[in-house]
Formats: C-alpha cells, structure tokens, sequence
C-alpha cells in the first residue's frame, strides 16, 4: 500500500485497490502461478494504483482445465434456468450495491469522468445481469415440420457451446465484461475472461463478487495478463470451444488464425469508422450536440465513435462551428474532480497514437478548426479536436483514431444513394447516425448504409436487448439482445420416426 500513491477523492475504493488484488480461477482468488505482477496506472497522473497479477500461458491452462472440467462435469448445466437468473440478478444486485466503489475504480483506471462511470457504464452493467438473466429461461428449441415421406416428429434444442474464452479491451471495462459474461452465462457456458492490461481492476472486483453471488466454482473464471501471452494463449487453447473478442481489427485477425488450431467458433467486435450524416433539413442545434457527443463521449474511445461528421455544404458551416465551439468548452480534467467533462486517454501507448494521428492530418492537409493539443504536461489529455478540409485518403479518414477527433466532410448531394456510398467508403460497418427531420428520408438513408448499428437523431444509445455488431472489418456476430445467443449456442435437431 505505501508504494500507491491513491488520490484522496477516492471514498470507496481504497481498501479494494491496497488489498492486492487476485484473479479467480475454480472458484480461487489467486495471484500469478509465477507470482509476477504488473503495475496498473492511474492515466490522469501516471501514478501506479495497484499491483495485479501477471497471468499468463500457465494460468490460462489451469482456469481453461477449471472451465472444462466444470463444463463437462455438468456442475451449471445442471443448476435450473430459474437458478441460474437468480444467480444473475444477485450479480446485478451485488454491482447495483457497490455502484460507487465500481465507478471509483473505473474513473481512476479508465480515466473517465466518475460522474459518466456511475451514471452510463454501471447501469448498463446491472442491467445487462438482469437481461441476460431473464434469458436463462427461454433459450428453446422449436418443433420442426416435415414434407418428405414418412412420419418423422423433428425439434431443435439450444445447447451452450461449451467452453467460453473471452477478451475484452479498456474502453468501458466492467461493461465489456457484462457484455460477455452475462449471455454466456445464460446460455449454460463455462467461461475464461481475460482483462485488459490497461484496465483490470473492475474486472477484480467483479471476480470478488462473483464469488459472493455464489456462482458455483470454476463456472466463471477471470484472469488479468497481457494480449500477447495471456490472450494469446487462451485464443490458441485447444479446450476453448468458443473466442468472443472486443478489440483491435488487427488483433481480431490473430485471434482467427489462433482459432484454426482446433476451429473454435469466433466471434469478433472490433473497430470502426463511423459517419455522422446530417441532412440540410435537419434540427442544426440538436444535430450539433449530436455530433460533438457521437465523438467526443468516452473520449472518443469508442468502436462506433462518430468520427466522420458528413454534414450537407448548405449547413456545414454551422454545424463545424457549432462543434467546435462545443469542444472548446469542454473541460478536460482527471477523473475525479466532479468538474470534469473528458479525463485522459487510457494509456501512454493511445495518447501516442492519437498524436500521431493528428500530426498525420495535419502533415497530410487538413486544417485544425479546434484543439490538436496536448492539454497540460501531466497525465494523458488531449485537447477534442475538429479536423476540416479532410479527404477520403488521409490516414485520419481511413484508420480509427480512437481518441477525441473528429474529421469534418462536406456534401453536395441530394441523392440518397450516392451519399450513402459516400458513408460507406471504409472497410468497416459498425455504426452510424443520421440527422433529419424528414422521416421517411431517415429510413431511406438507415437502409443504404452498410452498418450493424443506425441511430437517427441520436448517437451512441445503447439497451441490453439491441443487437450490437459489425459489417465488414468491423466484426463477426453480435453482442446482446437475442441475438447474441448465436455467440453462445449449438443448435441440435432431434428427429424421431414415429
Ligand atoms: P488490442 O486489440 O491490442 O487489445 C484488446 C484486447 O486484446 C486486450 O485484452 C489485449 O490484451 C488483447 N490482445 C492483444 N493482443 C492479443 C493477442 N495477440 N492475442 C490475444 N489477445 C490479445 O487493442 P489496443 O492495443 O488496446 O488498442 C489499439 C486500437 O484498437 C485502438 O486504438 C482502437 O483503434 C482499437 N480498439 C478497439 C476497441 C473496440 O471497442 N472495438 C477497444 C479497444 C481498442
Ligand atoms: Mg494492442
């Protein structure tokens, strides 16, 4: 403890960051098999909160056999469906009641504001333990009819698919781990969860209260690591039947050569390029805080960050005024400080990219209507950005920045095709939004765009039951709602002749 340097706003999560925190492997909190630990860092100052447990190759091995012999020895499959929602909605109980500690955790490991973990990620958490909860009892088959000779009574059953690893990225950290553990869960799955380096304290604290809920031991078992060792190993695991990874588009495509070895079944949210389109009919003030919130929430570290703003010429000048003058207002400060509307990046290693990005706009033409600064010399802030005079070749336009900048483009159609081509000139298909006030123009446009996700007249609005996912390279299958349950299932048939 006299090593961390913890900030003194923090009210509740102190004693969980000075208690050395363990990983969960077969219903164990346990350090490293290597007693190795890293450091994790605070992203507004760099000081170091916590020491965390460095699993790797060999503690994947012990909570994959955990996972496996749990699986295979029936201890979930026969807990009852009713027992297993229960057993979700106390999770969801038990994160409804540490909801400050879990946001504390959050802001100081993540960077965000305490204000937007406590009132946007922990939310969504409780709520997706109880959605996913409320599934448990209604994954069933169907009954099949037949035309061929003979008399045959065919059905279909949901049955897990087994062993479950699962790895999640920084962004929204105890969120991605509902996102995945829930349905999994739900489904009858055993899983192995690995946390982000970046951000593995909710993660841990999680694992605490999994523990408490009672899940039976080796059901659910979370590991902390890097990507390269730990990840890559459990993507490699010949005893994993199943990959759910959130994260890189780079990584993603490792992840699917790692999965070859024994065909594991993949699924894939990765990243994104977003377009935020606005008509010339569209309500301009309502557009421009659309905008300036579809980039700039979450620091722009979102996969379906609204950061390419295509606005019609006969209001594009309005609206990149009105954005920019929304990002020069914002107050970028650490976490904690209950004034602060942005926090740092996550991590040394994103803020250098992001500068990078924004030195690559500038270099290759476009001009900086905002921001394009570090803000302060402590800490990993950077100043929200608005790009103009960008082309569809510049590295910002093509590559995901991931950061809080966002790249300005005028239109001048009217047509509706060729502005959704113009959307859809990037190799990914995560999300986009659309402003108008003409309906039928709306609905018109969300058809043309190649996306898994459009919004109209709002951004970045998330349920427990909306199917989440990408087109393209921005992924394979879907998170939430029913549909994630195709991540999680086998269909069998069973025909009898009668
Ligand atoms: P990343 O894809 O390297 O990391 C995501 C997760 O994958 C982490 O848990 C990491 O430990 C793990 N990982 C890394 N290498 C692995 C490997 N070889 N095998 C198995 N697991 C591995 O993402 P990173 O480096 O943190 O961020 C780089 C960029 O990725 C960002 O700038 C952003 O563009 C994108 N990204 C997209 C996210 C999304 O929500 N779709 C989330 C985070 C990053
Ligand atoms: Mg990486």
């Amino acid at each position: 403890m006299d090593t961390l340097e913890l900030d003194p706003r923090l009210r509740h999560a102190s004693t969980f960051l000075g208690r050395s925190p363990k990983m969960l492997i077969d219903g164990r909190m346990v350090g490293a098999l290597s007693s190795k630990t890293f450091e994790v860092v605070n992203p507004a100052t760099g000081a170091v909160i916590a020491n965390v447990p460095e699993g790797d190759k060999a503690d994947v091995d012990l909570a994959v056999a955990a996972a496996r012999r749990t699986f295979d020895s029936g201890v979930w499959a026969k807990v009852s469906p009713s027992e297993k929602s229960r057993i979700l909605w106390r999770v969801a109980d038990l994160v409804e009641r540490d909801l400050e500690e879990l946001a504390e955790l959050e802001s100081i490991d993540n960077g965000k504001p305490y204000a937007v973990a406590r009132v946007a990620d922990l939310p969504l958490v409780v709520d997706m333990f109880r959605y996913m909860g409320g599934w448990a009892t209604k994954l069933g088959g169907r009954t099949i009819p037949w035309s061929l000779p003979g008399q045959f009574l065919s059905y279909t059953m949901k049955e897990p698919v087994g062993v479950v690893g699962q790895i999640i990225p920084w962004n929204f950290p105890l969120l991605m781990a509902a996102w995945k553990i829930a349905p999994a869960l739900a489904a009858g799955c055993t899983v192995v969860l690995k946390a982000a380096e970046q951000t593995p304290m909710t993660a841990l604290r999680l694992a605490e209260i999994i523990q408490e809920a009672e899940v039976p031991a080796g059901v659910v078992n979370i590991l902390t690591g890097f990507g390269e060792t730990a990840g890559a190993a459990l993507a490699a695991h010949p005893d994993v039947d199943k990959i759910a990874f959130t994260g890189s588009t780079e990584v993603g495509k490792l992840i699917v050569q790692a999965a070859a070895g024994n065909l594991k079944k993949v699924s894939l949210e990765l990243g994104g390029k977003s377009p935020a389109i606005i008509l010339p009919d569209a309500d301009v003030d309502a557009a421009i805080a659309g905008a300036a919130n579809a980039i700039f929430f979450n620091h722009g570290q979102c996969c379906c960050a609204g950061s390419r703003l295509f606005a019609h010429k006969k209001v594009y000048d309005k609206i990149v005024a009105g954005v920019a003058d929304i990002a020069a207002k914002i107050k970028v400060g650490p976490g904690l400080d209950p004034a602060t509307e942005m926090g740092p990046l996550v991590s040394d290693e994103q803020f250098a990219r992001v500068t990078r990005y924004i030195k690559s706009g500038r270099e290759q033409g476009a001009k900086v209507a905002v921001g394009g600064e570090r803000v302060g010399n402590l800490g990993y802030f950077v100043a929200p950005t608005v790009f103009e005079n960008t082309k569809p070749d510049m590295q910002i336009i093509t590559e995901e920045i991931f950061g809080p900048v966002v790249c300005a483009m005028p239109f001048e159609d009217d047509d509706l095709d060729r502005i959704g081509r113009e959307a859809n000139d990037t190799s990914y298909g995560l999300a986009a939004s659309v402003w108008t006030t003409n309906g039928g123009t709306a609905h018109k446009l969300a058809q043309r765009i190649r996306s898994g996700t459009v919004w109209i007249n709002c951004h970045n609005v998330f349920d427990a039951s909306l199917p989440f996912g990408g087109y393209k390279q921005s992924g394979w299958g879907r998170e939430m709602g029913e549909e994630v349950f195709h991540n999680y299932t086998e269909t069998k048939a069973i025909t009898a002749a009668l």
